[in-house]
């Protein structure tokens, strides 16, 4: 078998707080995603699936366990290794506006990540029009700044910013969460054709369990820090062995 791009063995968080009691937000998750794969992660509010993001993009320190990134361990990678970890993982955040420097065109925003990598100026505003129009955005909004377009202009203009490095794997946190049921739904489609288009291994998380319906491989349900279920979507889906995850699928039904 082929080597996993990402691999998470018994990964751990725990936030220490004064005056109060650690929270343990993740306890002991691992997974593996393959090339091409998209796994969905998720669990209600507060379950831990943004302090799992933040780990395997090393936004955070993990307090325990293993992160192998296409075949490295960066565990606790730092300084220019952990700079270096763009070219190999790339996130997309739920707030797309908040996400980029106002003080900066959205073409700027995307060419940046390139210059980064060392592509010169010119090829690098060149390959942020055609990631923009790939994204399913005109040329001509890579000169419009982030408050000057709709939420979900603004996250294509995200996604196609998290497709400049050519890394191997996406994580989307609640990447449609704040949009709209309509503009959710084109999102959700375009991420889908890119992750299949470029063979992503993608991390989808979201806190709809229908939402990952037709879109992810697998699905990781997560609660109180542990997955306490997991399998191909359509079957998790129609057949919830977990009473977490049926009662997840009902709230979705009543939302
Ligand atoms: N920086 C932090 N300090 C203390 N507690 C935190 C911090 N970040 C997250 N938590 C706690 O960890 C748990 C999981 O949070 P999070 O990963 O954001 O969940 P989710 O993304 O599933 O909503 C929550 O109880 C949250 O309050
Ligand atoms: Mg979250």
């Amino acid at each position: 078998m082929t080597e996993p791009v990402l691999e998470v063995t018994d990964l751990t968080k725990r936030f220490e707080r004064k005056g109060h009691a650690d929270v343990v937000a993740v306890d002991g998750v691992g997974f593996c995603i393959q090339a091409g794969e998209c796994v969905g992660l998720v669990g209600g509010s507060g379950s831990g699936k943004s302090t799992v993001a933040q780990m395997i993009t090393r936004l955070i320190d993990p307090t325990s366990g293993r992160i192998v990134l296409c075949g490295r361990d960066v565990t606790h990678v730092h300084g220019a290794q952990l700079r270096a970890m763009a070219k190999d993982v790339q996130m997309v955040f739920q707030n797309p506006v908040s996400s980029f420097d106002p003080r900066h065109t959205l073409g700027e925003g995307v060419a940046e990540s390139m210059r980064n990598m060392g592509v010169c100026k010119a090829e690098a505003r060149n390959r942020a029009c055609e990631l923009l129009e790939q994204c399913g955005l005109t040329a001509s909004m890579a000169g419009r700044y982030p408050h000057e377009v709709s939420g979900g202009q603004c996250q294509r203009a995200a996604i196609a910013r998290a497709l400049a490095p050519d890394a191997p794997l996406v994580v989307c946190d609640e990447a449609t969460s704040a949009l709209d049921v309509t503009v959710q739904a084109q999102i959700v489609r375009l991420l889908s054709q890119i992750q299949r288009d470029r063979g992503l291994a993608m991390l989808f998380i979201c806190h709809d369990l229908a939402l990952v319906q037709g879109f992810c491989d697998r699905v990781l349900v997560m609660q109180e820090g542990r997955i306490v279920e997991e399998g191909v979507a359509s079957e998790v889906l129609a057949h919830p062995r977990h009473p977490y995850t049926r009662q997840l699928l009902d709230s979705a039904v009543l939302a």
